[in-house]
């Protein structure tokens, strides 16, 4: 055969890859790749999963656990997986949409019975992540450069900023007495004008539970309006808070003061479906063209990424909807989850103070996450010392304790901030 010169040919006389001797001259792409940091929340999974104590105690992890620790499949949603099942008799592409019914059935719920339809429309996503993802990337499109957004949030929202090309600005969420930085969002918005977009959680904060309150929102609303940003409203934990309507809310009395806006939807908590990534990007406007440019350009970002959502979980969530039964059945799991973490919350507000760490806020935040105020040395030695497991920012899932765990969670904590 005659020789090519390519550093391969010799490979299998000389046992020596070649192609490591003349990696330099090859100039190879992918060595250029900068490294990645490893994402700390898998990481302190995998702690968890070594650490052999019997009683240790899984605060990191952000998924709703029962009192005896499991997370189950609500009821209602394997009623529907069963008929979904028996009925389905295609698994022929949808489209970039997705599932329209799942999109349509959950309107009423998110905006409101009485919200004007002609104002909105939507397109399933990949998840609540898919839904911020286009949400972000539409507003990009729009025209939007910088997002506003209190910080500390749910850590992919900056990612995703980022990952769009926008500049984020962050101001303040939470004030020390553990309560939403209201002066902070006004002092922010009053430095936004057109051409910004402020991202706004709807209710359960992401990291902090710290949510703001129903006379905030009324505030918040006209200033919003007032100063011509486009509000992106992230809505991931409705009912899991103080229930489907109360934690619509702050959406709703923004939607009805603004001419414009993007929502991101997860039915990933609030369902039970996480793996099956199920969510919803919407966008609302007065003007039927640029709704459809809106729906038109979020198809185009998706056709380009992910081509079609995962059509089983919304399918799911789109029988529960339909059927009343299974949608009283599917309110009533909620219901309980929303008062287990409610439960867990006041205990843990009746201790006041835990060592150094007032324990009084978190009986008034909401959802499934409050941050402690621990240095990391603390944080460190609850994990070592106790095997309590929480991020790296403090963050605990609260229905990541139960009944037995609490109390040694307390005794922990006690311990490295006495
Ligand atoms: C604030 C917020 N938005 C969106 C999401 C995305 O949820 P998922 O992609 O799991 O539906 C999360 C998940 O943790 C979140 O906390």
């Amino acid at each position: 055969m005659a020789c090519t010169g390519y550093p391969g040919e010799a490979w299998g006389r000389r046992r020596v890859n070649p192609i490591n001797q003349s990696r330099k001259r090859m100039n190879l792409m992918l060595e250029a790749l900068a490294a990645q940091p490893a994402d700390a929340l898998l990481g302190l999974i995998k702690l968890y999963n070594a650490d052999p104590r019997a009683d240790k105690i899984d605060l990191g992890v952000g998924v709703y656990r029962t009192a005896s620790g499991a997370t189950p499949v609500f009821a209602a949603i394997k009623s529907a997986e069963a008929r979904l099942l028996e009925t389905q008799d295609s698994k022929s592409y949808l489209g970039p949409d997705g599932d329209m019914g799942f999109v349509t059935a959950l309107i009423p719920y998110v905006f409101g019975a009485e919200f004007d339809r002609a104002r909105v429309d939507g397109m399933q996503a990949p998840g609540g992540t898919g839904a911020v993802r286009l949400a972000v990337e539409v507003a990009a499109r729009a025209g939007v450069k910088r997002v506003f957004m209190g910080t500390p949030s749910w850590p992919n929202h900056a990612q995703i900023i980022a990952a769009s090309g926008l500049e984020l600005v962050p101001f303040a969420h939470v004030t020390p007495e553990g309560t939403a930085d209201f002066a902070a969002l006004v002092a922010a918005l009053n430095t936004a004008g057109p051409g910004d977009a402020v991202l706004l959680h709807g209710c359960c904060h992401n990291p902090s539970g710290v949510d703001y309150t129903g006379q905030q929102w009324d505030a918040i609303a006209p200033l919003l309006a007032q100063r011509k940003v486009l509000p992106l409203l992230d809505l991931a934990y409705q009912g899991l808070g103080e229930g489907m309507e109360a934690d619509a809310y702050g959406l709703r009395t923004v939607l009805a003061a603004v001419p414009e806006a993007l929502v991101a939807y997860s039915c990933d908590k609030n369902f039970g479906l996480y793996r099956d990534r199920v969510g919803a990007f919407y966008a609302v406007t007065g003007d039927a063209g640029a709704l459809t440019r809106a729906m038109a350009n979020g198809a185009a970002i998706a056709r380009a990424s992910w081509s079609m959502p995962p059509d089983h979980g919304a399918a799911a969530v789109r029988l529960v909807l339909e059927d009343a039964a299974l949608t009283a059945q599917w309110l009533n799991e909620l219901d309980d989850m929303r008062a287990r973490i409610r439960e867990v919350r006041d205990r843990l507000a009746a201790a006041q103070r835990v060592g150094s760490v007032p324990m009084a806020p978190v009986g008034n935040q909401n959802g499934l996450f409050s941050i402690l105020p621990l240095s990391p040395a603390q944080i460190l030695a609850l994990r070592e010392d106790h095997g309590v497991y929480m991020a790296g920012s403090g963050r605990i899932n609260i229905a990541g304790l139960t009944g037995d765990n609490i109390e040694p969670f307390l005794t922990a904590l006690r311990a490295v901030t006495a």
